[in-house]
C-alpha cells in the first residue's frame, strides 16, 4: 500500500490525540485512587484516635483484642513496642505480624504517625502507626482489596474501551484528514482534467483558511492566463492556416481554370499577374510570420546604430512615392530636427513603413497624411495622422494583435495580412518604447510611438 500524507496526518493525529487521551486516562486513574486511599487514611486515623482516648489495655488475650477490636470498629489491629514486639493482635493466630518497618514505628514513638502500605498473605493492606503512649504504638489497618478490585474495574472498563476509543480517533482522524488536504486533491484533480483538455475548470474558491484559500487563488489565476495563452495560441494556428490557405485555394482555382483550355498570351499574362499578388501576399505573410517567430524565440539581434529619424521618415515617404500619387494624397512632413536615435535601423524601417503604409492604404483618395516628429521629456514621439475611417473605440487595443482586422474583407483585398502592427508593436517595445492609437476629432487615426532618448 502507498502511504499517502492523508495517512500520514491520520497518523499525527491519532498518535497526538491518543497520547493525550492516555496521559488524561492515568491522571484521572492516580487521582481516583489516591482519593479512595486518602479516605481510607481519614478513617483509619479517626479510628486510631478514638481507640488512643479511650486507653489500651496491657497484655495479650483474646479477650483484650475483642475489646481492642471493638473500640476500633477495626478487625485489623496490633499495640507493638519500639523494637516491633506485639502485645495485642487481632490477626487470626497472635504470632502473625504484618511486616514490620522499624523507622515508621521509630517515627510513632517519636509521636508522628504514618502510612505504609504493604502485603500480607497476598493482601494489600493500608497501615497507620499511630503513638498511644511511652511505650507502644498502635498498628491499624485496611485491606485494599476492595480498593483494588474498583480499581481493576476501572481499568477494564478502560481497556475494553480502548479499542472502540481507537477506531473512533482514527476514523475521525482520517476524515479530518481528508477535509485538510480537499483542496490538494481538488487541485490535483482539476490539474488533471485541464491536462486532459478542459481548461475551463477552475477550484472553487470557498475553503476555509487564507493559506489555501491563497492557494486557489493563485492556482486559478495561473489557469487563467494558461487558457489565455493556450486559446491566443489556438487562434493564431488557426488564423495562419487561413490566411495561408485563402491565397493558395485562389491560386490552386485560377490556375485549374487556366489550363482547362489553350489561351492567348495576353490572358497567361493577366493570370500570372493576378497570381504574383497572391504568391506576394503568401510571401509577405510567411516573412512577417517568420519575423514574429524569431521575436517569439528571442532569437533577434538587435544591429545598433545611431539613426537620423526624419532623414528614415522621408526615405519611407519617398518610397512611397507611386501609391501616394494613385491615390492623389497629400503628405505633410513635420520634424524637429535634429532627431537621433540609436537602434536596429532596419527592423525602425519595417515598424515606421507599417505604419505609413496603414496611413495610405486605408485613407481614401484625396485624404491626408501627417507624419510629425517631436522630442520631448517623454523622449522622441513620431505620429502618423490620416484622414481614414479611424479605428473604432472597441478595437483599438486589438488593433495590435496578431490578424486581427477591423474591417477582414476590406484589409484582405489591399493585400493586408493583420501582422504589420503586431510587428510593429513588438519592434518599438523591444527598443524600449511604446505605441499608441486614437481618433482625431475629424475622424481620422492618429498612431503615435514614443521611443525613450536615454534607455536606447
Ligand atoms: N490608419 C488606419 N486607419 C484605419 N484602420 C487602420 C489603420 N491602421 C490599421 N488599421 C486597422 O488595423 C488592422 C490591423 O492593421 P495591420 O497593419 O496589423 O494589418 P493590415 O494592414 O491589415 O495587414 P499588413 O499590415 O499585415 O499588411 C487593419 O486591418 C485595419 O483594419
Ligand atoms: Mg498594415
Amino acid at each position: 500500500m502507498t502511504i499517502t500524507f492523508r495517512h500520514k496526518l491520520t497518523f499525527i493525529y491519532s498518535f497526538v490525540t491518543l497520547s493525550l487521551l492516555l496521559v488524561f486516562a492515568s491522571a484521572v486513574y492516580f487521582s481516583f485512587r489516591n482519593s479512595l486511599v486518602s479516605d481510607i487514611d481519614g478513617l483509619l486515623l479517626a479510628e486510631a484516635r478514638i481507640a488512643a482516648a479511650e486507653g489500651i489495655a496491657d497484655g495479650s488475650s483474646g479477650e483484650i483484642e475483642k475489646v481492642m477490636i471493638k473500640k476500633t470498629g477495626n478487625e485489623y489491629v496490633q499495640v507493638s513496642n519500639i523494637r516491633g514486639d506485639i502485645s495485642i493482635t487481632s490477626l487470626r493466630s497472635g504470632t502473625l505480624s504484618w511486616p514490620i518497618k522499624l523507622p515508621l514505628i521509630e517515627k510513632a514513638f517519636n509521636g508522628v504517625y504514618s502510612f505504609d502500605t504493604v502485603s500480607f498473605r497476598g493482601e494489600p493492606y493500608r497501615i497507620l502507626h499511630f503513638p498511644v503512649d511511652k511505650s507502644r504504638i498502635l498498628r491499624l489497618g485496611y485491606s485494599l482489596q476492595k480498593v483494588d478490585a474498583e480499581l481493576r474495574e476501572l481499568r477494564k472498563l478502560f481497556f475494553s474501551l480502548l479499542p472502540f476509543i481507537l477506531i473512533t480517533v482514527v476514523v475521525f482522524g482520517y476524515n479530518i484528514a481528508g477535509r485538510t488536504i480537499l483542496p490538494v486533491v481538488r487541485l490535483t484533480e482539476t490539474a488533471d482534467k485541464i491536462k486532459k483538455g478542459d481548461l475551463k475548470e477552475r477550484i472553487q474558491l470557498d475553503y476555509p483558511g487564507l493559506e489555501i484559500r491563497n492557494l486557489v487563488r493563485v492556482f486559478n489565476d495561473m489557469l487563467d492566463s494558461i487558457q489565455r495563452h493556450v486559446e491566443g495560441h489556438k487562434r493564431f494556428t488557426s488564423d495562419v492556416s487561413h490566411e495561408i490557405r485563402s491565397p493558395l485555394t485562389a491560386l490552386k482555382g485560377s490556375i485549374e481554370v487556366t489550363l482547362r483550355r489553350r489561351r492567348k498570351p495576353e490572358e497567361y499574362e493577366e493570370v500570372l499577374k493576378k497570381n504574383l499578388f497572391e504568391v506576394n501576399r503568401l510571401h509577405k505573410i510567411s516573412d512577417n510570420l517568420l519575423l514574429l517567430a524569431r521575436a517569439d524565440h528571442d532569437i533577434i539581434e538587435l544591429r545598433n546604430s545611431w539613426v537620423d529619424i526624419n532623414e528614415l521618415l522621408g526615405l519611407i515617404v519617398e518610397r512611397h512615392r507611386n501609391k501616394i500619387l494613385e491615390k492623389s494624397l497629400s503628405v505633410m512632413e513635420e520634424y524637429q530636427e535634429p532627431l537621433e536615435f540609436l537602434c536596429d535601423r532596419d527592423l525602425l524601417d519595417e515598424a515606421l513603413s507599417n505604419l505609413f503604409d496603414n496611413a495610405l492604404k486605408y485613407t481614401p483618395d484625396n485624404g491626408t497624411i501627417t507624419v510629425k516628429t517631436e522630442q520631448s521629456f517623454n523622449g522622441i514621439t513620431v505620429s502618423f495622422h490620416d484622414t481614414g475611417p479611424g479605428i473604432p473605440e472597441r478595437d483599438r487595443e486589438r488593433v495590435f494583435e496578431r490578424f486581427y482586422r477591423v474591417d477582414k474583407t476590406r484589409s484582405r483585398l489591399s493585400g493586408g495580412s493583420g501582422l504589420g502592427l503586431a510587428i510593429t508593436k513588438w519592434i518599438i517595445e523591444t527598443h524600449g518604447g511604446s505605441i499608441s492609437v486614437k481618433n482625431h476629432d475629424d475622424g481620422g487615426a492618429i498612431f503615435t510611438i514614443t521611443l525613450p532618448v536615454d534607455d536606447a
